[in-house]
């Protein structure tokens, strides 16, 4: 791969993490702001961090930062509702807004967006989650039609359970051997394992896969 800029959310922890290591070990330039340089529960922050970096040739977007509050539905907060759909939502679709005028003018780019297994099933208290990542899905199929004449490749990874800070503090270590149990890989999911399918897809290498969502999780939604 020559050399490429990839913007990287939510890069602190977690799969951004793994995938901000992953892409440098490739070669690849890697911008991973800290939620201080680039909160996507404020628009002003998004704003500004867009301004500020409007003369960066961004190659790669990743859309990787999000929050899974659960709460079943007669408890949702107005609160927590806005704020899963300001980051996973409505702030990834605006960097894909900002950032696709000059992918369009390159005439490439490609754009990852993390999904997860609950855009596709669900279960009690991820009414919000399942929603905005359902919605992640949309947007992605709906930016790869639009972006694909301009050889800008938009796919969206969804990944099972991985072990990672979310999943441990989503389920308590009891409620995790249920769930390797459940899964037919019997085992969570490294972040190396999504970072790496991550990788392929904003590679070079990926030059037709677009509009997709791909679920990485040993075989779970399936059954
Ligand atoms: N873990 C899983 O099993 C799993 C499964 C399916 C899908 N996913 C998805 O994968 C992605 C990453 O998940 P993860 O498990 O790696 O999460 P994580 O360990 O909780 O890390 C979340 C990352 O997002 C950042 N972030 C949170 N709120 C932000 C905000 N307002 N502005 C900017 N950055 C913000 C965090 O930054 P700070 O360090 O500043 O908090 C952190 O870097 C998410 O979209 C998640 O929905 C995860």
């Amino acid at each position: 791969m020559s050399k490429k800029l990839a913007l990287i959310t939510g890069a602190s922890r977690g799969i951004g993490l793994a995938i901000a290591e992953l892409f440098r070990k490739n070669g690849l330039e890697v911008l991973a702001p800290t939620r201080g340089e680039l909160d996507l529960s404020s628009e002003e922050s998004v704003k500004e961090f867009l301004r500020k970096n409007s003369h960066l040739e961004i190659d790669v977007l990743v859309n990787n930062a999000g929050i899974n509050i659960i709460e079943n539905i007669p408890q949702i907060s107005d609160e927590n509702l806005k704020a899963a759909l300001q980051i996973n939502l409505i702030s990834p679709t605006i960097l894909i807004r900002e950032l696709s005028p000059k992918m369009i003018a390159r005439g490439y780019g490609k754009i990852v967006n993390i999904s997860s297994i609950w855009s596709q099933v669900s279960k009690p208290g991820r009414a919000v989650y399942s929603s905005t990542k359902s919605a992640i899905n949309g947007l992605t199929r709906a930016a790869a039609v639009e972006l694909a004449p301009h050889n800008i490749l938009v796919n969206a990874v969804a990944p099972g359970f991985v072990d990672t800070d979310l999943t441990r503090k989503n389920n308590t270590p009891e409620q995790l051997k249920v769930i390797e149990s459940n899964i037919p890989a019997r085992r969570l999911a490294q972040k190396s394992e999504i970072a790496e399918l991550v990788y392929f897809l904003a590679s070079e290498k990926n030059t037709y896969i677009t509009g997709q969502t791909i679920f990485i999780d040993g075989g779970f939604s399936c059954q």
